[in-house]
């Protein structure tokens, strides 16, 4: 007997999603959510997208060949996430199956988030919430927590793509110098509108007062912050990551830190995420967040609605909204 073939596209979700994303799911497709939020090892990821036709995934899930290998009905993975280093998208389109991620939905909420993180490590205040409440505020003193200023200093941007300009544009109201360095310059009326400079990629570790990273973590990034980079830095600078862990070599940032040839920290991400180097726990001087700089409430929604946008677009036959070109 042959089973009877379901009147909805299946899909899959692998985390949990807010209910009113599930609920419109459920409008269109047969869902198989995750609510629950169970961990899903790379055998389970395998087995979940055996049946679906279309699949919501996280950052945090790796989709590769091994991921798809009984994936035979997949027709689009869609990702809640901009970044797209966790999945192997030359071996999705081989198979046919588009990708698609969230860009533009997050851009301001991450640009706020980034300069809040680079502001709370030059200000100390995460350090300072910490020590308040660890019970050690007797008195007021004049060097008691005295960081680094952000108004009238540079900022340094590596990675001027939609984030890093949105991080640029708060940089006015501070009165900042921008400087920035891409594999190349943004277009001249780009640069006039951010009041922002290119600058060589070792000039842009040298000149800067606050150094922001907002690359995309592909190959050639991995660990291109190491001791070199950080040696050319001020020993008053501070040094913010919201792109991906990956991109520093932590251990050679603990050592910078550490001798006091950078001033401070802040991270949002981490190489062995959510794991994070005891070392880096134990310095006072790094601002830590848990991966969060998209994380407004109004933007998380957007992200995930605009991954079901892309489900519902390729599952109806039209094209996705927002799909990752091949190179
Ligand atoms: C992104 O959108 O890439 C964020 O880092 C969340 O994964």
């Amino acid at each position: 007997m042959t089973a009877a073939h379901p009147a909805k596209a299946r899909v899959v979700v692998t985390r949990a999603l807010f209910p009113s994303h599930i609920q419109r799911l459920a409008e269109h497709f047969e869902v198989k959510d995750n609510q629950a939020d169970r961990a899903l090892d790379r055998e389970a990821l395998a087995r979940l997208l055996e049946h679906a036709e279309g699949a919501i995934i996280t950052g945090g899930d790796r989709i590769d060949a091994d991921s798809l290998s009984l994936a035979s009905h997949l027709r689009v993975i869609a990702s809640v996430s901009v970044g797209y280093n966790h999945i192997d998208v030359p071996a999705c389109h081989a198979r046919g199956i588009v990708v698609t991620n969230t860009p533009d939905v997050l851009t301001e909420t991450t640009a706020d988030f980034g300069f809040a993180l680079m502001m709370a490590a030059a200000r100390r205040i995460c350090e300072g919430e910490r020590w308040m409440r660890e019970g050690h505020w007797q008195r007021w003193e004049l060097d008691q927590m005295a960081g680094a200023d952000i108004h009238h200093t540079t900022l340094g941007i590596l990675g001027m793509g939609r984030i890093g300009q949105g991080i640029a544009r708060r940089a006015r109201g501070f009165d900042m110098k921008v400087i920035y360095h891409n594999r190349r310059a943004q277009a001249p009326e780009i640069e006039r509108e951010l009041n922002a400079a290119w600058v060589s990629f070792d000039d842009l570790f040298r000149r800067s007062d606050h150094l922001v990273v907002v690359l995309p973590y592909t190959p050639e990034a991995h660990h291109l912050i190491g001791a070199r980079e950080l040696a050319l830095m001020k020993t008053t600078a501070t040094l913010t990551n919201i792109a991906r862990g990956g991109i520093i070599d932590e251990p050679a940032l603990v050592a910078a830190l550490a001798s006091g040839q950078l001033a401070a920290a802040g991270l949002d991400v981490y190489e062995g995420e959510p794991k994070v180097l005891p070392e880096l726990l134990a310095l006072k001087s790094v601002a830590l967040t848990p991966h969060i700089a998209s994380a407004s409430r109004p933007t998380r929604d957007a992200m995930a609605n605009l991954a079901i946008d892309n489900v519902i677009a390729v599952l109806s036959g039209k094209p996705a909204l927002t799909p990752l070109e091949p190179d």
